[in-house]
């Protein structure tokens, strides 16, 4: 398989103006209670300095928002374009960011010539190798992986439900720790996790996922599956009820199985919130607060991402569009840059605990 050029002259572009990596803290500075960080767009790093300058300064951790994806990696079975990752990676090392890794294994972005993989071989191989070629490259530079995004169906029918794509269809439930058996032989210092969204409100869908989850959590856990962390995206809506008992009971039994809690992807969904901008900002605001507080009741987060830093970039739109025709407003950032309600709320939560 003819790769791209190999590790070692990535690593040597990469810090050949850059901080040591790992970045450093400012000297004197307390650890903070979680780390703050956002998913990042290489063009856009690259094309507009105010955002660059933005995530450079205001964040610890940095995710690729999608090209550490199968779909952007993956062009064909024969290549993989990192182009994109490794820009990001260097722009992490420059500026001394962590950095995380997203995703290993996820339905939502698949290149369509993983729909003829139906073969168990095929398939094992396949992602085998697609983790151990990613996660040995960015070794040392990833701290963090979202091995598996999203297992869990929108509406699951039962506790063993699965998202139907390549992998679960050739290997059932077996992909799953196959993933993360591979991401950890491939970097036995990254932190595994398991990322999923819409477990936090009130309902029986909200109840079906979170048991789903911790099905299959307990299925990896209980098989000595190498898996560290539940990756809660948080991608609020803030016109629905938060289910308090719900979530920190879910929240109590992951802790029990020894996993920690991460934030990955936290933006609000203003939709359906009033046009005014100061009344919608405070709403994803105490959106934002109402829901860490419950997560830190039971179980503080060890880092908190938001899927995005600014409104200039953001995916909501692509699905959540306002009917008055007025720009969302889900991150801390406006579309000027400057810092909004929500950052305030972020930084209580991620900064150095009183
Ligand atoms: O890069 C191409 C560009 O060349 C092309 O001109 C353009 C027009 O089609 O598409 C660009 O790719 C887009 C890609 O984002 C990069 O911007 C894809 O069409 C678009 O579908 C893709 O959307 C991303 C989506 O995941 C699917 O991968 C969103 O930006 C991203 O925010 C979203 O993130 C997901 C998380 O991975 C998982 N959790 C939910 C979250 C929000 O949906």
């Amino acid at each position: 398989m003819q790769l791209q050029p190999d590790r070692r002259s990535f690593m040597a572009g990469a810090f050949s103006s850059a901080a040591v990596l790992g970045g450093c803290r400012p000297a004197g500075a307390a650890a903070p209670t979680a780390a703050y960080g956002c998913a990042v767009r290489a063009d856009m790093l690259d094309r507009d300095r105010a955002y660059a300058a933005a995530v450079a300064s205001r964040c610890r951790t940095v995710v690729p928002e999608s090209a550490l994806k199968w779909l952007d990696l993956r062009p064909s079975p024969d290549r993989f374009d990192f182009a994109n990752a490794d820009r990001i990676a260097a722009f992490a090392a420059r500026h001394g960011l962590g950095l995380r890794g997203h995703t290993l294994a996820w339905y939502g972005a698949m290149p369509a010539w993983t729909e003829a993989v139906t073969a168990r071989a095929e398939a094992q191989r396949l992602l085998t190798d697609h983790i151990e070629t990613v996660v040995s490259r960015y070794r040392g530079l990833i701290g963090s992986w979202d091995v598996v995004n999203e297992p869990i169906p929108d509406q699951p029918a039962s506790r063993d439900d699965l998202r139907p794509f390549a992998w679960s269809r050739a290997l059932g439930l077996d992909y799953i720790s196959l993933a993360f058996r591979a991401a950890a032989a491939a970097d036995p210092a990254a932190r595994l996790v398991l990322n999923e969204y819409d477990l936090e409100y009130l309902g029986e869908r909200y109840a079906a996922r979170r048991a789903g989850l911790l099905h299959v959590l307990r299925r990896l856990v209980d098989g000595g599956v190498p898996i560290h962390a539940v990756g809660l995206q948080a991608h609020l809506m803030p016109d629905r009820p938060l289910d308090r008992d719900g979530l920190q009971t879910f929240l109590r039994e992951v802790r029990a199985m020894g996993l920690n809690v991460m934030v990955t992807e936290l933006d609000v969904v203003d939709a359906t919130l009033p046009g005014d901008v100061a009344q919608r900002d405070a709403r994803v605001a105490a959106s934002a607060q109402a829901f860490l507080t419950l997560v830190a009741e039971v179980s503080p987060p060890t880092d908190i991402l938001t899927w995005g830093i600014s409104d200039r970039y953001t995916w909501v739109p692509m699905y959540f569009t306002r009917s008055d025709g007025l720009p969302n407003r889900p991150l801390p950032l406006d579309a000027d840059m400057n810092p909004k309600p929500l950052m305030a709320v972020i930084e209580r939560f991620t900064r150095a605990s009183p």
